[in-house]
């Protein structure tokens, strides 16, 4: 069923989980993060880029991930990831998302705020869930990039000010995370995310799930980090099993007998995503 993602990421932060957001661009993607769901019987969050709504077009976006939800026996919420225009986050609450992404994060912070308060009360008026971000997290996502010397990890009382004046339901909060894979062991700030998830009632969002160690995982969730974005990592076993499937047999012609193998090995890297969150069994299957 189609759920609320600011009642799930409430709910997770209360009982000290986290819910997985993972990102579709194409139907097996979506199709991967909803059966891993429904497996392991976890609330889901499905999200979309800029880049992924480029792709699909938002009528077909909507209509994948709607569908998913509508037919999914746990909670599923269809979230617009890191929109960076009122009109856009509009067009996508139009089609159907209930839940959305305003990036400000590399506007002047009072800009941020005016902003991200402006389509929290547009958004929460049709019962849509608001997440912002401070402070840029770096790395690629998209048509999203931010040099690693332009990433900053966000001031505490900053964050916890953002929150106070704009009342979003998530917030997603630099600490040293990045998107795309890491190179190295990513530094992940967990003292700045209790400090901000301390001092309100909503969750710290982890974006940059992709390629983070287990043991960092559970450690930001225990400072109260109760959504985590994974992306790349699944574009990243998805292209590859195609590759390796295709590279195998030249002469392959039928997609189904590589998008399928495909859909499968993201569904098992999904549900150790969701494992590891502690999502599992979480939710109250319908
Ligand atoms: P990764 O692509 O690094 O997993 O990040 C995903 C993300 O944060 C989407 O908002």
């Amino acid at each position: 069923m189609l759920a609320s993602m600011a009642e799930m990421v409430l709910t997770a932060k209360k009982a000290g989980y986290a819910v997985g957001q993972f990102n579709f661009s194409n139907l097996e993607l979506a199709q991967a993060a909803l059966e891993a769901a429904e497996e392991l019987r976890a609330p889901l969050i499905l999200g979309v880029t800029e880049g992924g709504l480029r792709h699909m077009g938002v009528e077909f976006a909507a209509a994948i991930g709607l569908t998913a939800a509508r037919q999914a026996k746990v909670p599923v919420s269809l979230h617009l990831d890191h929109a960076g225009s009122f009109d856009l986050i509009m067009s996508c609450i139009k089609a159907g998302f209930n839940s959305v992404m305003f990036d400000g994060s590399r506007l002047p912070i009072e800009e941020n705020i005016r902003m991200t308060k402006e389509i929290c009360r547009v958004a929460h008026a049709m019962g849509v869930s608001v997440e912002a971000e401070v402070g840029a997290i770096g790395g690629v996502e998209d048509d999203l990039s931010v040099a690693a010397a332009d990433a900053l990890v966000a001031d505490p009382e900053e964050a916890v000010n953002f929150w106070q004046q704009t009342k979003v339901d998530a917030l997603a909060v630099a600490v040293g995370n990045a998107h795309g894979m890491y190179k190295t062991i990513p530094n992940i700030r967990t003292d700045i995310v209790q400090a901000v998830a301390g001092a309100i009632p909503v969750p710290v969002v982890l974006h940059g799930g992709s390629g983070t160690p287990d043991d960092i995982i559970r450690r930001a969730i225990a400072a109260g980090c109760a959504k985590i974005n994974v992306s790349t990592e699944n574009q990243v076993a998805f292209t590859s099993t195609l590759r390796r499937l295709l590279t195998e047999d030249p002469e392959l012609a039928d997609s189904r007998k590589c998008l399928g193998p495909a859909r499968a090995v993201v569904k098992g890297s999904i549900k150790e995503r969701i494992t590891v969150f502690g999502a599992a069994g979480k939710a109250v299957v319908g």
